[in-house]
Protein backbone atom coordinates (compact mmCIF):
# COMPACT_ATOMS: atom_id res chain seq x y z
CA UNK A 1 0.00 0.00 0.00
CA UNK A 2 1.06 3.39 -0.79
CA UNK A 3 -0.71 6.68 0.15
CA UNK A 4 0.74 10.22 -0.44
CA UNK A 5 -0.68 12.36 2.52
CA UNK A 6 2.00 15.47 3.33
CA UNK A 7 4.60 16.99 1.00
CA UNK A 8 8.07 17.68 2.52
CA UNK A 9 9.37 21.32 3.11
CA UNK A 10 11.64 22.73 0.44
CA UNK A 11 15.08 22.55 1.63
CA UNK A 12 18.59 23.94 -0.61
CA UNK A 13 20.33 20.77 1.08
CA UNK A 14 20.13 17.50 -1.74
CA UNK A 15 17.31 15.16 -0.62
CA UNK A 16 18.06 11.75 1.12
CA UNK A 17 14.74 9.94 1.19
CA UNK A 18 14.20 8.62 4.83
CA UNK A 19 11.77 5.54 5.09
CA UNK A 20 10.73 4.35 8.76
CA UNK A 21 9.52 1.07 10.13
CA UNK A 22 7.41 1.88 13.06
CA UNK A 23 5.54 4.96 14.49
CA UNK A 24 4.87 4.32 18.23
CA UNK A 25 7.21 5.66 20.89
CA UNK A 26 10.66 5.55 18.73
CA UNK A 27 8.75 6.18 15.31
CA UNK A 28 7.41 9.39 17.17
CA UNK A 29 10.98 10.26 18.45
CA UNK A 30 12.99 9.68 15.27
CA UNK A 31 10.49 11.77 13.41
CA UNK A 32 10.46 14.74 15.08
CA UNK A 33 14.26 14.43 14.60
CA UNK A 34 13.83 14.34 10.93
CA UNK A 35 11.36 16.92 10.76
CA UNK A 36 13.80 18.85 12.78
CA UNK A 37 17.01 18.66 11.94
CA UNK A 38 17.74 20.62 8.87
CA UNK A 39 15.82 23.42 10.38
CA UNK A 40 18.32 23.80 12.74
CA UNK A 41 21.43 22.99 11.73
CA UNK A 42 23.04 24.08 8.37
CA UNK A 43 23.37 20.37 6.31
CA UNK A 44 24.97 19.08 3.66
CA UNK A 45 22.10 16.59 3.31
CA UNK A 46 18.11 17.49 4.11
CA UNK A 47 16.29 14.65 5.22
CA UNK A 48 12.66 13.99 2.72
CA UNK A 49 10.79 11.58 4.85
CA UNK A 50 9.55 9.61 2.17
CA UNK A 51 7.34 6.64 3.89
CA UNK A 52 6.53 5.50 7.14
CA UNK A 53 5.81 1.68 7.66
CA UNK A 54 3.46 -0.36 9.95
CA UNK A 55 1.13 -3.07 9.84
CA UNK A 56 -1.99 -1.64 10.39
CA UNK A 57 -3.40 0.42 6.92
CA UNK A 58 -5.56 3.10 8.76
CA UNK A 59 -3.57 3.23 11.57
CA UNK A 60 -0.34 3.92 9.70
CA UNK A 61 -1.97 6.34 7.35
CA UNK A 62 -3.27 8.30 10.25
CA UNK A 63 0.63 8.29 11.37
CA UNK A 64 1.89 9.80 7.85
CA UNK A 65 -0.30 12.58 8.47
CA UNK A 66 0.70 13.20 12.33
CA UNK A 67 4.44 12.88 11.94
CA UNK A 68 4.99 14.05 8.69
CA UNK A 69 5.89 11.35 6.67
CA UNK A 70 5.05 11.44 2.45
CA UNK A 71 3.66 8.45 2.21
CA UNK A 72 2.48 5.16 4.05
CA UNK A 73 3.65 1.25 3.53
CA UNK A 74 1.85 -1.75 5.16
CA UNK A 75 4.86 -4.09 4.49
CA UNK A 76 8.46 -3.18 5.19
CA UNK A 77 9.65 -5.03 1.93
CA UNK A 78 7.78 -2.39 -0.29
CA UNK A 79 9.18 0.46 2.13
CA UNK A 80 13.16 -0.82 1.23
CA UNK A 81 12.06 -0.99 -2.31
CA UNK A 82 10.88 2.31 -2.78
CA UNK A 83 13.21 4.49 -4.96
CA UNK A 84 12.69 7.77 -3.16
CA UNK A 85 13.94 5.87 -0.08
CA UNK A 86 18.20 5.74 0.57
CA UNK A 87 17.65 5.44 4.16
CA UNK A 88 15.84 2.94 6.56
CA UNK A 89 15.15 3.71 9.81
CA UNK A 90 13.98 0.96 12.18
CA UNK A 91 11.68 1.45 15.12
CA UNK A 92 10.26 -1.87 15.59
CA UNK A 93 11.00 -4.25 18.47
CA UNK A 94 14.09 -6.05 18.59
CA UNK A 95 12.68 -9.24 16.64
CA UNK A 96 12.87 -7.38 13.66
CA UNK A 97 15.78 -5.38 13.59
CA UNK A 98 17.80 -8.05 11.93
CA UNK A 99 15.98 -8.89 8.92
CA UNK A 100 14.80 -5.64 8.57
CA UNK A 101 18.50 -3.81 8.59
CA UNK A 102 20.37 -6.99 6.78
CA UNK A 103 17.27 -6.32 3.77
CA UNK A 104 17.80 -3.17 3.86
CA UNK A 105 21.84 -2.99 3.89
CA UNK A 106 21.72 -5.76 0.61
CA UNK A 107 19.29 -3.84 -1.47
CA UNK A 108 21.81 -0.71 -1.24
CA UNK A 109 19.85 1.56 1.77
CA UNK A 110 21.39 3.26 4.62
CA UNK A 111 20.62 1.82 7.68
CA UNK A 112 19.68 3.58 11.64
CA UNK A 113 18.50 0.96 13.61
CA UNK A 114 17.00 1.59 17.12
CA UNK A 115 18.99 -0.72 20.19
CA UNK A 116 19.40 -2.77 21.24
CA UNK A 117 20.98 -3.48 18.21
CA UNK A 118 19.35 -7.14 18.20
CA UNK A 119 17.71 -10.01 20.16
CA UNK A 120 20.91 -12.23 20.52
CA UNK A 121 25.13 -12.06 19.53
CA UNK A 122 24.12 -14.36 16.09
CA UNK A 123 21.70 -11.59 14.91
CA UNK A 124 24.06 -8.74 15.80
CA UNK A 125 26.87 -10.87 13.88
CA UNK A 126 25.17 -11.24 11.01
CA UNK A 127 24.02 -7.39 11.48
CA UNK A 128 27.46 -6.60 11.32
CA UNK A 129 28.43 -8.36 8.90
CA UNK A 130 26.05 -7.18 6.06
CA UNK A 131 27.37 -3.51 7.64
CA UNK A 132 30.73 -4.70 6.69
CA UNK A 133 29.81 -5.31 3.29
CA UNK A 134 27.74 -2.99 2.60
CA UNK A 135 30.61 -0.07 3.75
CA UNK A 136 32.32 -1.33 0.57
CA UNK A 137 29.78 -0.16 -1.30
CA UNK A 138 28.98 3.14 0.40
CA UNK A 139 26.28 2.37 2.23
CA UNK A 140 26.64 3.01 6.08
CA UNK A 141 24.91 1.90 9.08
CA UNK A 142 23.92 3.27 12.80
CA UNK A 143 22.37 2.09 16.12
CA UNK A 144 20.53 4.32 17.88
CA UNK A 145 21.98 4.72 21.15
CA UNK A 146 20.51 8.68 21.63
CA UNK A 147 22.05 9.15 24.65
CA UNK A 148 25.46 9.63 23.60
CA UNK A 149 24.12 13.15 22.15
CA UNK A 150 23.04 14.03 25.02
CA UNK A 151 24.94 17.82 24.98
CA UNK A 152 26.06 17.14 28.84
CA UNK A 153 27.66 13.66 27.76
CA UNK A 154 29.17 14.38 25.02
CA UNK A 155 30.74 17.34 27.26
CA UNK A 156 31.89 14.48 29.40
CA UNK A 157 33.12 12.48 26.97
CA UNK A 158 35.23 15.35 25.62
CA UNK A 159 36.59 16.17 28.90
CA UNK A 160 37.39 12.53 30.01
CA UNK A 161 39.46 12.36 26.16
CA UNK A 162 40.97 15.78 27.43
CA UNK A 163 42.41 13.98 30.42
CA UNK A 164 40.49 16.04 32.83
CA UNK A 165 40.20 13.53 35.74
CA UNK A 166 42.72 11.88 34.65
CA UNK A 167 42.98 8.35 34.65
CA UNK A 168 39.56 6.66 34.83
CA UNK A 169 38.90 4.52 37.76
CA UNK A 170 35.52 4.26 37.95
CA UNK A 171 32.33 3.89 35.52
CA UNK A 172 28.98 3.62 37.84
CA UNK A 173 25.73 4.15 35.48
CA UNK A 174 21.95 3.53 36.94
CA UNK A 175 19.19 3.38 34.78
CA UNK A 176 16.04 3.05 36.70
CA UNK A 177 12.56 3.06 35.73
CA UNK A 178 8.90 1.95 37.49
CA UNK A 179 6.49 1.16 34.71
CA UNK A 180 6.64 -2.70 35.74
CA UNK A 181 6.27 -2.26 39.99
CA UNK A 182 2.42 -2.86 38.77
CA UNK A 183 1.57 -6.46 38.55
CA UNK A 184 -0.83 -6.10 37.07
CA UNK A 185 1.23 -4.41 34.15
CA UNK A 186 -0.22 -6.50 31.00
CA UNK A 187 2.26 -9.01 29.06
CA UNK A 188 3.74 -6.58 26.61
CA UNK A 189 6.01 -7.36 24.42
CA UNK A 190 8.89 -5.81 26.25
CA UNK A 191 8.43 -8.53 28.70
CA UNK A 192 8.96 -11.81 25.94
CA UNK A 193 12.10 -12.77 25.33
CA UNK A 194 11.29 -14.20 21.73
CA UNK A 195 10.09 -10.40 20.74
CA UNK A 196 12.53 -8.20 23.28
CA UNK A 197 15.61 -10.29 23.83
CA UNK A 198 16.27 -9.50 27.15
CA UNK A 199 14.12 -7.05 29.76
CA UNK A 200 15.62 -4.31 31.75
CA UNK A 201 19.20 -5.70 30.70
CA UNK A 202 18.78 -5.10 26.76
CA UNK A 203 16.05 -2.08 27.06
CA UNK A 204 18.16 -0.03 29.71
CA UNK A 205 20.66 -2.12 30.12
CA UNK A 206 22.30 -1.48 26.34
CA UNK A 207 22.09 1.84 27.06
CA UNK A 208 24.13 1.77 29.96
CA UNK A 209 26.68 -0.21 28.03
CA UNK A 210 27.18 2.08 25.70
CA UNK A 211 27.47 4.61 27.71
CA UNK A 212 30.17 3.43 30.25
CA UNK A 213 31.96 1.86 27.02
CA UNK A 214 31.85 5.34 24.88
CA UNK A 215 32.69 7.47 27.83
CA UNK A 216 35.57 5.71 28.54
CA UNK A 217 36.60 4.80 25.08
CA UNK A 218 37.61 1.15 26.27
CA UNK A 219 35.31 -1.72 25.68
CA UNK A 220 34.07 -3.96 28.88
CA UNK A 221 36.16 -7.09 28.79
CA UNK A 222 34.38 -9.32 31.52
CA UNK A 223 31.50 -8.98 33.93
CA UNK A 224 29.95 -10.62 37.18
CA UNK A 225 26.13 -10.46 37.07
CA UNK A 226 22.63 -10.94 38.96
CA UNK A 227 19.55 -10.89 37.06
CA UNK A 228 15.90 -11.42 38.86
CA UNK A 229 12.20 -11.35 37.92
CA UNK A 230 10.17 -10.33 40.58
CA UNK A 231 6.93 -10.68 38.90
CA UNK A 232 6.66 -14.15 36.88
CA UNK A 233 2.66 -14.20 35.57
CA UNK A 234 1.33 -11.29 33.88
CA UNK A 235 -2.20 -10.44 32.88
CA UNK A 236 -2.23 -10.98 29.05
CA UNK A 237 -2.96 -7.68 26.81
CA UNK A 238 -6.28 -7.06 26.62
CA UNK A 239 -7.50 -9.54 29.27
CA UNK A 240 -7.49 -12.21 26.16
CA UNK A 241 -7.26 -15.59 26.72
CA UNK A 242 -4.94 -15.97 23.81
CA UNK A 243 -2.88 -19.26 24.07
CA UNK A 244 0.35 -19.01 26.38
CA UNK A 245 -2.21 -18.06 29.03
CA UNK A 246 -2.03 -20.43 32.28
CA UNK A 247 -5.10 -19.21 33.90
CA UNK A 248 -5.97 -16.41 36.39
CA UNK A 249 -7.96 -15.56 39.01
CA UNK A 250 -10.57 -12.94 37.07
CA UNK A 251 -13.34 -14.34 35.30
CA UNK A 252 -11.74 -13.17 31.62
CA UNK A 253 -8.20 -12.50 32.93
CA UNK A 254 -5.61 -15.05 31.43
CA UNK A 255 -1.83 -14.54 31.86
CA UNK A 256 1.42 -15.41 30.66
CA UNK A 257 5.24 -16.00 31.84
CA UNK A 258 7.10 -13.24 31.98
CA UNK A 259 10.09 -14.43 29.85
CA UNK A 260 12.67 -11.34 30.75
CA UNK A 261 14.30 -10.03 33.70
CA UNK A 262 13.03 -7.31 35.82
CA UNK A 263 16.51 -6.27 37.13
CA UNK A 264 19.69 -7.00 36.48
CA UNK A 265 23.24 -5.70 38.42
CA UNK A 266 26.36 -6.15 37.34
CA UNK A 267 30.21 -5.14 37.58
CA UNK A 268 32.59 -5.29 34.91
CA UNK A 269 36.23 -4.60 34.00
CA UNK A 270 37.29 -2.19 31.19
CA UNK A 271 40.03 -2.54 28.82
CA UNK A 272 41.81 1.00 30.09
CA UNK A 273 41.84 -0.98 33.85
CA UNK A 274 39.11 1.07 35.43
CA UNK A 275 36.09 -0.66 37.51
CA UNK A 276 32.44 -0.31 36.11
CA UNK A 277 29.45 -1.07 37.93
CA UNK A 278 25.69 -1.12 36.68
CA UNK A 279 21.89 -1.11 38.01
CA UNK A 280 19.02 -1.47 36.00
CA UNK A 281 15.73 -1.73 36.62
CA UNK A 282 11.85 -1.30 35.62
CA UNK A 283 10.34 -1.81 39.02
CA UNK A 284 12.30 1.07 40.90
CA UNK A 285 9.34 2.57 42.76
CA UNK A 286 9.19 6.45 41.73
CA UNK A 287 12.00 6.21 38.97
CA UNK A 288 10.76 7.11 36.04
CA UNK A 289 13.53 7.91 33.85
CA UNK A 290 16.37 7.86 36.02
CA UNK A 291 19.68 7.29 34.13
CA UNK A 292 22.65 8.60 36.52
CA UNK A 293 26.30 8.50 35.46
CA UNK A 294 29.27 9.13 37.53
CA UNK A 295 32.62 8.85 36.75
CA UNK A 296 36.05 8.89 39.06
CA UNK A 297 39.54 9.46 37.84
CA UNK A 298 42.48 10.55 39.21
CA UNK A 299 42.32 13.96 38.69
CA UNK A 300 38.53 14.77 39.46
CA UNK A 301 34.65 13.30 38.77
CA UNK A 302 32.01 13.69 36.45
CA UNK A 303 28.07 13.29 37.31
CA UNK A 304 25.47 13.64 34.95
CA UNK A 305 21.71 12.57 36.04
CA UNK A 306 19.26 12.38 32.76
CA UNK A 307 16.39 14.16 35.07
CA UNK A 308 18.33 17.18 34.61
CA UNK A 309 20.35 16.76 31.60
CA UNK A 310 21.36 20.39 30.94
CA UNK A 311 23.84 20.24 33.74
CA UNK A 312 27.23 18.44 34.20
CA UNK A 313 28.66 18.33 37.28
CA UNK A 314 32.33 18.22 37.88
CA UNK A 315 35.16 17.75 40.54
CA UNK A 316 38.82 19.36 39.99
CA UNK A 317 40.92 17.50 42.29
CA UNK A 318 43.73 19.61 41.63
CA UNK A 319 41.76 22.55 42.82
CA UNK A 320 42.68 23.93 46.52
CA UNK A 321 40.89 21.81 48.92
CA UNK A 322 39.58 24.34 50.70
CA UNK A 323 37.20 25.24 47.81
CA UNK A 324 37.23 21.88 46.12
CA UNK A 325 33.88 20.17 45.67
CA UNK A 326 31.67 19.18 42.84
CA UNK A 327 30.73 22.48 40.65
CA UNK A 328 27.59 22.43 38.71
CA UNK A 329 28.43 23.04 34.44
CA UNK A 330 25.46 24.90 32.72
CA UNK A 331 25.76 22.82 29.21
CA UNK A 332 24.11 25.10 26.94
CA UNK A 333 27.22 27.66 25.39
CA UNK A 334 27.11 27.75 21.75
CA UNK A 335 30.61 25.70 22.47
CA UNK A 336 29.04 22.88 23.92
CA UNK A 337 28.73 20.26 21.85
CA UNK A 338 25.53 19.86 19.76
CA UNK A 339 24.49 23.28 20.77
CA UNK A 340 26.13 25.84 18.34
CA UNK A 341 22.43 25.91 16.21
CA UNK A 342 20.52 25.79 18.98
CA UNK A 343 19.06 28.63 21.74
CA UNK A 344 21.02 31.83 23.07
CA UNK A 345 22.80 30.10 26.71
CA UNK A 346 20.43 28.93 29.50
CA UNK A 347 17.82 28.38 27.50
CA UNK A 348 18.02 24.39 27.78
CA UNK A 349 17.52 21.47 25.75
CA UNK A 350 15.25 18.20 26.35
CA UNK A 351 15.05 14.54 25.52
CA UNK A 352 13.65 14.46 21.73
CA UNK A 353 17.04 17.13 20.85
CA UNK A 354 19.07 13.63 21.34
CA UNK A 355 17.19 12.15 17.81
CA UNK A 356 17.46 15.84 16.01
CA UNK A 357 21.70 15.63 17.06
CA UNK A 358 21.36 11.54 15.97
CA UNK A 359 19.96 12.20 12.70
CA UNK A 360 22.37 15.48 11.88
CA UNK A 361 25.54 13.25 12.88
CA UNK A 362 23.92 10.22 10.46
CA UNK A 363 23.28 12.69 7.88
CA UNK A 364 26.27 14.25 8.04
CA UNK A 365 28.51 11.19 8.38
CA UNK A 366 26.37 9.75 4.60
CA UNK A 367 27.26 13.19 3.11
CA UNK A 368 31.24 12.89 3.66
CA UNK A 369 30.69 9.19 3.32
CA UNK A 370 32.16 8.97 6.98
CA UNK A 371 31.87 5.80 9.30
CA UNK A 372 28.76 7.07 11.80
CA UNK A 373 28.90 6.17 15.10
CA UNK A 374 27.79 4.19 17.02
CA UNK A 375 28.58 1.58 14.34
CA UNK A 376 26.48 -1.40 14.09
CA UNK A 377 30.13 -3.30 15.12
CA UNK A 378 29.71 -1.22 18.20
CA UNK A 379 26.09 -2.38 19.14
CA UNK A 380 27.83 -6.28 18.46
CA UNK A 381 30.05 -5.42 21.23
CA UNK A 382 26.96 -4.37 23.42
CA UNK A 383 25.28 -7.14 22.66
CA UNK A 384 28.08 -9.35 23.66
CA UNK A 385 28.24 -7.72 26.86
CA UNK A 386 24.43 -8.12 27.31
CA UNK A 387 24.63 -12.29 26.64
CA UNK A 388 28.21 -12.17 29.02
CA UNK A 389 26.03 -10.69 31.56
CA UNK A 390 23.12 -13.30 31.15
CA UNK A 391 25.83 -15.86 31.53
CA UNK A 392 27.00 -15.02 34.48
CA UNK A 393 23.93 -14.52 35.99
CA UNK A 394 22.60 -17.75 34.81
CA UNK A 395 26.28 -19.29 36.71
CA UNK A 396 25.71 -17.67 40.23
CA UNK A 397 27.38 -14.41 39.13
CA UNK A 398 30.41 -16.26 37.93
CA UNK A 399 33.34 -13.44 36.33
CA UNK A 400 32.39 -14.14 32.29
CA UNK A 401 34.63 -12.59 29.66
CA UNK A 402 33.18 -10.68 26.83
CA UNK A 403 34.62 -11.68 23.24
CA UNK A 404 36.81 -8.60 22.46
CA UNK A 405 36.13 -8.26 18.26
N1 LIG B 1 16.70 5.01 22.08
C1 LIG B 1 15.85 4.92 23.07
O1 LIG B 1 15.95 5.64 24.07
C2 LIG B 1 14.72 3.94 23.00
C3 LIG B 1 13.58 4.11 23.79
C4 LIG B 1 12.54 3.20 23.64
C5 LIG B 1 12.66 2.15 22.76
N2 LIG B 1 13.79 1.99 22.03
C6 LIG B 1 13.93 0.88 21.08
O2 LIG B 1 13.16 1.19 19.92
C7 LIG B 1 12.58 0.00 19.40
C8 LIG B 1 11.06 0.17 19.35
O3 LIG B 1 10.60 0.47 20.65
P1 LIG B 1 9.30 1.40 20.89
O4 LIG B 1 9.37 1.82 22.32
O5 LIG B 1 9.19 2.42 19.83
O6 LIG B 1 8.18 0.29 20.73
P2 LIG B 1 6.64 0.53 20.44
O7 LIG B 1 5.94 -0.70 20.87
O8 LIG B 1 6.21 1.85 21.00
O9 LIG B 1 6.59 0.65 18.85
C9 LIG B 1 6.95 -0.42 18.01
C10 LIG B 1 6.41 -0.14 16.62
O10 LIG B 1 6.85 -1.15 15.73
C11 LIG B 1 5.74 -1.58 14.94
N3 LIG B 1 6.04 -2.90 14.40
C12 LIG B 1 6.32 -4.04 15.09
N4 LIG B 1 6.58 -5.03 14.23
C13 LIG B 1 6.48 -4.51 12.97
C14 LIG B 1 6.63 -5.04 11.67
N5 LIG B 1 6.96 -6.30 11.48
N6 LIG B 1 6.43 -4.21 10.61
C15 LIG B 1 6.10 -2.91 10.79
N7 LIG B 1 5.95 -2.35 12.01
C16 LIG B 1 6.14 -3.15 13.08
C17 LIG B 1 4.57 -1.49 15.89
O11 LIG B 1 3.35 -1.51 15.22
C18 LIG B 1 4.88 -0.14 16.54
O12 LIG B 1 4.50 0.93 15.70
C19 LIG B 1 13.04 -1.14 20.29
O13 LIG B 1 14.18 -1.72 19.72
C20 LIG B 1 13.39 -0.45 21.60
O14 LIG B 1 14.37 -1.13 22.35
C21 LIG B 1 14.81 2.87 22.12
Amino acid sequence: MSNDTTTPAPATAPPLGVGMVGYAFMGQAHSQGWRTVSRVFDLPLSPAMAAVCGRDPDAVRAAAGKLGWAAAETDWRELIARDDVQLVDICTPGDSHAEIAVAALEAGKHVLCEKPLANSVAEAEAMAEAARAARERGQLAMVGFNYRRTPALALARRMVAQGRIGTLRHVRISYLQDWLVDPDFPLAWRLRRELAGSGALGDLGAHAVDLAQHLADAPLTGVSAQTETFVRERPLPGGSGASGGSGGSGADIRTGAVTVDDAALFTGRLASGALASFEVSRVAAGRKNALRVELNGTLGSLAFDLERLNELEYHDQTADAAESGFRRILVTEHDHPYLEAWWPPGHGLGYEHTFVHQARDLLRAIAAGTDPEPSFADGLQVQRVLAAVEDSAAKNSVYTPVPLP
